[in-house]
C-alpha cells in the first residue's frame, strides 16, 4: 500500500480524460509531460514524434497561440514568447553572429534600439541606423557592407512614421539582407507585412493582440524555417511564455478586429480634433492627409489604427501638465489596451535614448504618444480639451492652431 503523499502526489495530478474538445483553449498549466514509455519520451524529446515533454519546449496552449498568429498573418508558421522583446531577440538573434551588420529604422521602439546597440554590439553585431523614409539612404545603408538583417516598424514607436514595406523589402532583398518587421502598432487586422515581403514579422502581444493591459507575450511569424531558427535558439535560451499568459492572448485575439474599429474610429476623431487646437504644434496620425506618409498609410493599412502622436507647443512642460491634468487615460507606459494611456517618450519609452538619439528619431521635448482606448469617444475628446486648456491655464503659452 502507498504511503500518503504518494497517494497524495497521484490522486492530485492525474489529468482527467475529455473526450469532447473544449470552445476554448485549455490553460495546460504543467512543466512536463509523461509519455507512455522510454522509447516514446526519447522521440519526443528529440522531435522525431510529435508531443510534448518540457515546457520549454513546447506547450499546447502556447503552441495554439503560435498557430493562431501565424493563421492571422497567413504565415506558414509561428512562435510564442516570454514578452515582445523576448520575440524581438529571438527573431534578430536567429538571423545575427559577431560580424554581421543590421539596417534599422531610425524611428524605432527605444528597448529595441538598446537591444541593438547595447547588448547585441556587444557581441560584436553592428547596426546603422536610417530614415525610412529617404529610400536612396536605406540603399546607399545596405549597399555599404554586407547587411544580414533590415529591421523595420510598419507603424513606428513613437513617431507613427509608416514604412513603405513593399519598396524597403524589395531594397533590403535586393542586396542580400532578411527583413523583419515589428508590427505592433498595426496588428494584423491592418497589415501583414508577410504580404508585402517581409521573411519575418514580431509582435508585441502585450499589446493590440491580447487587448487588455494584464499580460506579456510576444510572438514571430514566418517561414516555416525561419520559425524552426527562431524555436530551436528559443530552447537555449529560454524566454519561455507562460501558458495562463498564452490563453489570455488567445482570449483578446477574436475581439482584435472589433477593438480596432472602435480605436480607430475614436483615434481619428480625436487627432482631427487636436489638429485645429490652440497649442497643439503637430499632429501625427497615418490618416490624417497632414501626414508625412499619408499615401503609404492609405496604400498598406486597412485603417489608421490606434495610436496618434502629438507635439504641443509649450514643450516638454506643456506636455507634463497635459498628462497631469488628464482624468480618463491612464498614467502609463504600455499601448494597444482597453484603456487610453498617454505617454511622454523622452521620459518613459525611450528614456535609453541621448539627446541626439532623441533627435534622430523625430521626438521632440513637448511630444506625448496616445494610444486611444475603448471608452466612449466623447468622453475621451472633453477630457482631453479639459486638459489642454488646464495646461496652458498653468501659465504657458498657447501656439497657433496647427495648419
Ligand atoms: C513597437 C514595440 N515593439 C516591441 C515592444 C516590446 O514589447 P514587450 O513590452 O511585450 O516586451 C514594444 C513595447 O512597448 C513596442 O512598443
Amino acid at each position: 500500500m502507498d504511503g500518503f503523499t504518494t497517494r497524495a502526489i497521484r490522486a492530485a495530478t492525474r489529468a482527467p480524460r475529455v473526450d469532447q474538445r473544449p470552445t476554448s483553449v485549455p490553460i495546460y498549466q504543467t512543466a512536463t509531460f509523461s509519455s507512455a514509455d522510454a522509447e516514446e519520451l526519447g522521440a519526443v524529446t528529440t522531435g522525431a514524434t510529435a508531443g510534448y515533454v518540457y515546457g520549454r519546449l513546447g506547450n499546447p496552449t502556447v503552441d495554439a497561440l503560435a498557430a493562431a498568429a501565424a493563421e492571422l498573418h497567413r504565415a506558414e508558421a509561428g512562435f510564442a514568447a516570454a514578452s515582445g522583446m523576448a520575440a524581438i531577440h529571438l527573431a534578430v538573434g536567429s538571423l545575427v553572429g559577431a560580424g554581421d551588420r543590421i539596417v534599422a529604422t531610425r524611428y524605432l521602439y527605444g528597448t529595441t534600439r538598446a537591444l541593438f546597440t547595447a547588448v547585441l554590439g556587444r557581441f560584436g553585431v553592428e547596426t546603422a541606423f536610417v530614415d525610412p523614409a529617404d529610400h536612396a539612404a536605406v540603399e546607399a545603408a545596405l549597399a555599404a557592407a554586407p547587411t544580414r538583417v533590415l529591421y523595420l516598424e510598419t507603424i513606428s514607436n513613437p513617431t507613427i512614421a509608416v514604412a513603405d514595406l513593399p519598396a524597403l523589402g524589395a531594397l533590403g532583398h535586393r542586396h542580400g539582407a532578411a527583413v523583419i518587421v515589428d508590427n505592433t502598432f498595426a496588428s494584423p487586422a491592418l497589415c501583414r507585412p508577410l504580404e508585402h515581403g517581409a521573411d519575418l514579422v514580431v509582435e508585441s502581444a502585450t499589446k493590440y493582440l491580447s487587448g487588455h493591459s494584464d499580460v506579456l507575450a510576444g510572438v514571430v511569424v514566418g517561414s516555416s524555417a525561419l520559425v524552426e531558427a527562431v524555436r530551436a535558439l528559443h530552447v537555449e535560451t529560454g524566454g519561455t511564455l507562460a501558458p495562463l499568459s498564452a490563453f489570455l492572448v488567445l482570449r483578446g485575439i477574436p475581439t482584435l478586429a472589433l477593438r480596432m474599429e472602435r480605436h480607430a474610429a475614436t483615434a481619428a476623431r480625436l487627432a482631427a480634433f487636436l489638429e485645429t487646437t490652440p497649442g497643439v504644434a503637430r499632429v501625427l496620425y497615418p490618416m490624417l492627409p497632414s501626414h508625412p506618409d499619408h499615401a503609404v498609410a492609405a496604400r498598406l493599412l486597412g485603417s489608421g489604427g490606434g495610436m496618434l502622436a502629438v507635439e504641443l507647443a509649450g514643450g516638454a512642460a506643456a506636455a507634463r501638465a497635459f498628462v497631469d491634468a488628464l482624468r480618463i487615460p491612464e498614467r502609463t507606459a504600455s499601448l494597444g489596451s482597453i484603456h487610453t494611456i498617454v505617454v511622454h517618450p523622452p521620459s518613459t519609452t525611450h528614456r535609453q535614448l541621448s539627446a541626439a538619439e532623441l533627435a534622430e528619431a523625430g521626438i521632440a521635448p513637448g511630444l506625448l504618444r496616445v494610444s486611444v482606448g475603448l471608452e466612449d469617444a466623447e468622453d475621451l475628446l472633453a477630457d482631453v480639451a479639459q486638459a489642454l486648456e488646464a495646461a496652458y491655464a498653468a501659465g504657458l503659452e498657447a501656439a497657433p492652431a496647427a495648419g
